[in-house]
């Protein structure tokens, strides 16, 4: 099988196969996606297209991205049989995901249960070329039966979906002009208008088209005989806009299905093919000598890339993508820690957005610190289009069913300092200054602004502390002095100082402005340089050990040997208050510290970590976050086995359903962490303002890995051979 697909030669109608598979066979360009459902539908299917930044309300989670109305349905009847793949036989079945294109392939001969037997080929995609553009091509040919059959395909767009039980979307109006129809609907809640307008034709001779109005599901109907050994191939085009693309839905989105019709389903699939060539041409990474790595890694950078818009920066990559209902469309810390280095280093204009998403939501982050009593910008743990908090305040437990409190809005901080991190790192990689003037000053100025206020002062000790807070490791809650926490504070406030000193040189009118602005003064600058000397690091200065919290040391070790052979993780079986008295930790924590902020530490510090923390991390059941963000620290320490077992955890997480919670999307932030821990650890990349290096960590069958990235607007070849 070729290295740029994912392919099945059997359907597996089991619910958890089912929808672990509609995840993975997602189409996207940015604008939306769809989940890998059937055209003719499936019993217990969860349908969805979700488009970027189109939400609605929903009860105690603030909002969702609200699944639209669904533009696959293509039904065939064939003597009146419907063809479904719980009816009738299935003789064979091949599903293909091609990434080398962004095409979706599936054929299946079937025989119908009065006999027919039909070979029929569908072909589908979410155009990258014309990001309001969805389009399927469908054949069916027959190729045994006792005489002519009746075919009818019914090709429509379908109201009756929701997220799950909650439907979002009432339809407001449908109609049609000429052959084409059209169906507006309008989020309840929210009020976003969508326009979906449809063409369904064939060029087949004898065929009769009719179309089906209708308020919940309008039709268009194709009908013909075929002859034993005919066949009939029509395409279906689908255009979308929204109230938010700054256009009249209805009127835009019937005159754009008219050029695309008339330039033909042909035309629009070679611009389609040619954009993702172009994708890859620059951001393919090549590995020679394993296969199974090989296509992994592509698939992950594919979801990268149809989960994020180009254009648009009113949203970010939520931590399911558009690919599933998990997380309602939330943006957390994923996206800045773990997503954009690739975006940083391959489209840097993406990057850009993405960052200015967290400008753009300065006010609210604003407003949240004010709120809660501090200065500065105090950022949404989970947020949407305003970047008001959106973190719900309890949950059902994913593997017990317990409904538990969710602490994490109050409480998981470190988010701030990481949204800054995201702001600088584009500015160092990308050298574009007059992003970091206009925008990325004022959230790293107003992100230190909150540590300056969010730290406690210890008369006794001298120090500046942070208490009652969730570091990364979200298994230990209302802890203090989270050892990730306190040194991105203090990475903040320095780089804070560092970008003022050279917003002044740079621009120094808007220096004065932006201190004026923000109220900035002496006193806070003093402030900060104070904290920087004096926050209370938890660190034995000797081994350069980090205790992750105050107190975590003298938690008792968890018997691991007495849980062997599980198949949830430990927060699971202890439960949520249990699992708190236990040296056990969900995903990387102090090491995920040591590689944000990787060039602050030397290596002796590095391995004195690794060894700690690296045995006592759930790396299997715990957050599927972090078992490929491990993989940089492990090539530095030269631990290759582990870096190569923990970066095939991260690599196949969806694609094997590794976590079993893939039917609810895909998990973005470990394609994130994936891209990293090629680029960063196995090639081993290092990039400072001047110049770049590698060093080269390549697991033991690899015998090439290349790729390219941009540096300062450049791009920059890196190839490594065995
Ligand atoms: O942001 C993460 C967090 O670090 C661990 N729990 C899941 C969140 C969303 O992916």
């Amino acid at each position: 099988m070729s290295l740029w697909q994912i392919h099945e030669d059997r359907f597996d109608p089991t619910p958890k196969k089912l929808h672990s598979q509609e995840t993975v066979y997602t189409i996207g360009n940015g604008y939306f996606c769809t989940r890998g459902t059937f055209e003719e539908g499936f019993p217990g299917a969860n349908p969805a297209t979700l488009l970027y930044g189109v939400f609605d309300t929903v009860p105690i989670a603030g909002e969702e991205l609200a699944n639209a109305p669904d533009w696959l349905p293509l039904q065939l009847f064939v003597n009146g049989e419907r063809f479904r793949l719980d009816r009738g036989q299935i003789l064979e079945y091949q599903r293909t995901l091609d990434m080398a294109s962004g095409v979706l392939h599936r054929s299946v001969r079937w025989e119908s249960p009065g006999g027919v037997r039909l070979l029929i080929t569908i072909e589908r995609f979410a155009s990258l070329a014309d990001e309001h553009a969805g389009l399927i091509r469908y054949t069916v040919a027959v190729e045994q039966a006792e005489k002519e059959v009746e075919i009818s395909l019914r090709a429509s767009l379908n109201t009756a979906v929701g997220n799950y039980d909650l439907m979002h979307w009432e339809p407001v109006d449908q109609g049609h002009e000429d052959a084409r129809l059209w169906l507006t609907s309008v989020t309840r809640g929210t009020g976003v208008e969508l326009t979906q307008a449809m063409s369904f034709t064939s060029h087949a001779p004898g065929v009769y088209s009719e179309i089906l109005d209708s308020d919940i599901a309008p039709a268009i109907r194709l009908q013909s005989t075929l002859a034993p050994g005919a066949s009939l191939t029509a395409e279906k085009i689908v255009v979308m806009y929204t109230s938010r693309d700054g256009v009249e839905p209805l009127p835009t989105a019937l005159s754009s299905l008219q050029q695309l019709v008339s330039t033909g389903y042909d035309t629009q699939l070679a611009h389609h093919q040619e954009a993702w060539q172009q994708f890859w041409r620059d951001e393919d990474i090549l590995i020679e000598g394993d296969e199974v790595a090989q296509r992994g890694v592509r698939y992950n950078i594919y979801q990268l890339r149809i989960n994020a818009s180009l254009h648009d920066p009113r949203y970010s990559i939520a931590a399911k993508g558009l690919t599933g209902f998990g997380y309602r469309g939330h943006i957390f810390h994923d996206t800045e820690i773990f997503m954009l280095p690739f975006f940083i280093y391959t489209m840097p204009e993406v990057a850009r957005n993405l960052v200015m998403y967290r400008y753009l939501t300065l006010p609210a982050a604003r407003a949240k610190a004010r709120k809660l009593g501090y200065e500065g910008a105090m950022y949404a743990w989970e947020s949407t289009l305003s970047g008001e908090e959106m973190t719900p305040p309890a949950i059902i437990h994913p593997e017990t069913g317990e409904i538990i409190p969710v602490p994490n809005a109050l409480h998981e901080i470190h988010i701030s300092a990481s949204v800054a991190h995201a702001a600088w790192d584009y500015w160092r990689v990308s050298g574009d200054d007059e992003f970091m003037r206009d925008y990325g000053a004022e959230i790293v100025l107003s992100t230190a602004l909150f540590w300056g206020s969010r730290v406690e002062r210890n008369r006794e000790k001298h120090t500046y502390e942070i208490t009652n807070i969730l570091g990364p490791d979200e298994w230990h809650e209302h802890v203090n002095n989270n050892a990730f926490t306190n040194v991105m504070a203090r990475w903040n406030l320095s780089i804070a100082l560092d970008v003022l000193r050279w917003l002044h040189n740079y621009a120094p009118e808007k220096a004065s402005a932006l201190e004026r602005q923000l109220g900035l003064t002496d006193q806070h600058l003093a402030l900060w340089r104070d904290i920087i000397q004096r926050i209370a690091i938890p660190q034995d200065p000797q081994s350069g050990l980090f205790e992750q919290f105050d107190g975590f040391f003298k938690l008792p070790p968890l018997d691991r040997e007495k849980y062997r052979g599980r198949t949830t993780s430990y927060q699971g079986l202890l439960g949520v208050d249990e699992v708190q008295k236990y040296r056990i930790i969900k995903q990387a924590d102090v090491l995920m510290l040591l590689t944000v902020l990787d060039q602050e530490f030397d290596l002796k510090t590095k391995r004195a970590n690794w060894e700690y923390y690296y045995p006592i991390t759930d790396h299997d059941y715990g957050s599927s976050l972090t078992p490929a963000f491990h993989v940089m620290l492990a090539c530095e320490l030269g631990r290759d086995q582990e870096a190569y077992d923990l970066f095939m955890k991260g690599n196949l997480v969806d694609l094997e359903n590794l976590r079993g919670n893939t039917p609810e999307g895909i998990h973005a932030a470990c394609c994130g962490a994936v891209w990293q821990a090629v680029v960063f650890g196995f090639a081993g990349l290092r990039v400072t303002e001047e110049k770049y290096t590698t060093q080269a960590h390549l697991p033991a069958t690899w015998k090439r890995l290349a790729f390219s990235f941009l540096h300062r607007g450049k791009r920059e070849f890196v190839d490594i051979r065995r």
